[in-house]
Formats: C-alpha cells, structure tokens, sequence
C-alpha cells in the first residue's frame, strides 16, 4: 500500500474496552523497556477513557495517546503517545497529538504538559513543532538515573 493510502485510511478514534488487549500489545511493542502492565492500562481506560485516542488502520491498531486532566481542568498531562514502528513517519503521531489538543481546547484546559526523556530527538521535534517548549530538566525524574524533559503547551484555557 502506498504511503498516503496508508495515512488516509487510518482514523483516529476514542479507544473502546474491546481494544485494551490489542492495546496492551501495541504498547509492550512500542514502549518495550517499560509497558504499562495491563491492570495499569485497564485502570487509566476507566478513569481517563475519555481522552484516549487510538489510531485505528482497517481494524488494527497502530497508535494511540493518553491524556489525563486535573480535576479543576488548568492542567492536563501526556500520559502515553506511540505509534507502532512500521507506521511512524507518516504523519499519524502529530495527528494523534493534534487531535489530543484539540479535545483539551474544547474543554478549556490551560495547560498540557509531559515528560520525554532528553534523547529522545524524534519525540521532541514533534512536541517543539505543536508549540511545546521546555520547562526544565528532572534528574531521576522516573527513579535513579531515569532522567525526563518536562514540556509545556499554554492552550489558554
Ligand atoms: C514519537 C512518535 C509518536 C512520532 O510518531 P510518528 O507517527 O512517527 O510522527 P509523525 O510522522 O507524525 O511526525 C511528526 C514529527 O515528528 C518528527 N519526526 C518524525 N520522524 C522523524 C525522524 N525520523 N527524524 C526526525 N524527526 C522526525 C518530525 O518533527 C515530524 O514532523 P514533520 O513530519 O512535520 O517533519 C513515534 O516516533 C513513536 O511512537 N516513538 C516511540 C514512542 C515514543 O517515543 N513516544 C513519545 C514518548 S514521550
């Protein structure tokens, strides 16, 4: 399939409870190191069901993000975004993030923030080009040694 086909017939939707085993797949692939264990991922679809895209190609998922709001909605957090390695380069994690954005938009958040480890360049790229800028640098952030890059997008609320 070529590769605009590709991009065009995948659509970017609210993730359902029938995807979590598909979805827990695609994220021990992605995330390889450190998958969210599966009590974790049905956890996070409960509570933050709502801001939790995948991208759906013809029935297989290739991608998802995950958001989670604060409960006074001023802040709103990354909590996973990945794309399956065969499908990356084509436009989809932008789209995932864009569409991540333009939910918080609607509900007036007014701040989106994640963390990305430093080396990540790919990643980065593609948060400085939606606006995000660095708010600092957290040794051991997630443990010892497991450094992150805290970003933040002002949406305005
Ligand atoms: C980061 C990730 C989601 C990007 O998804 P993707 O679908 O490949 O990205 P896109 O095709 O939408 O590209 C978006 C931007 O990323 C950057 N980018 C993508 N591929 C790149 C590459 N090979 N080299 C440099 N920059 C690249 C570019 O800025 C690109 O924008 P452009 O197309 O306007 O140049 C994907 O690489 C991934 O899943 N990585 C592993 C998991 C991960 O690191 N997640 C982020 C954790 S914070």
């Amino acid at each position: 399939m070529r590769r605009s086909t590709q991009r065009q017939s995948a659509i970017v939707r609210l993730a359902s409870e029938q995807d979590l085993d598909r979805l827990s797949l695609i994220d021990q692939a992605i995330f390889t190191d450190e998958p969210y264990p599966f009590f974790v991922l049905r956890q996070l679809f409960e509570v933050h069901g709502s801001r939790f895209l995948v991208l759906d190609h013809s029935g297989e998922l290739a991608g998802y993000s995950l958001l989670a709001t604060a409960p006074d909605h001023q802040q709103c957090w990354v909590l996973g975004l990945g794309v399956v390695a065969h499908a990356r380069g084509l436009g989809h994690g932008r789209r995932l993030m864009e569409e991540s954005i333009d939910l918080l938009t609607a509900d007036r958040v007014a701040e989106l923030r994640l963390s990305v480890e430093p080396g990540n360049e790919i990643a980065i790229k593609l948060y400085r080009s939606l606006g995000f800028s660095v708010l600092g640098h957290r040794p051991s952030y997630f443990g010892p040694g497991d450094d992150r890059l805290i970003m933040q997008l002002t949406l305005g609320g």
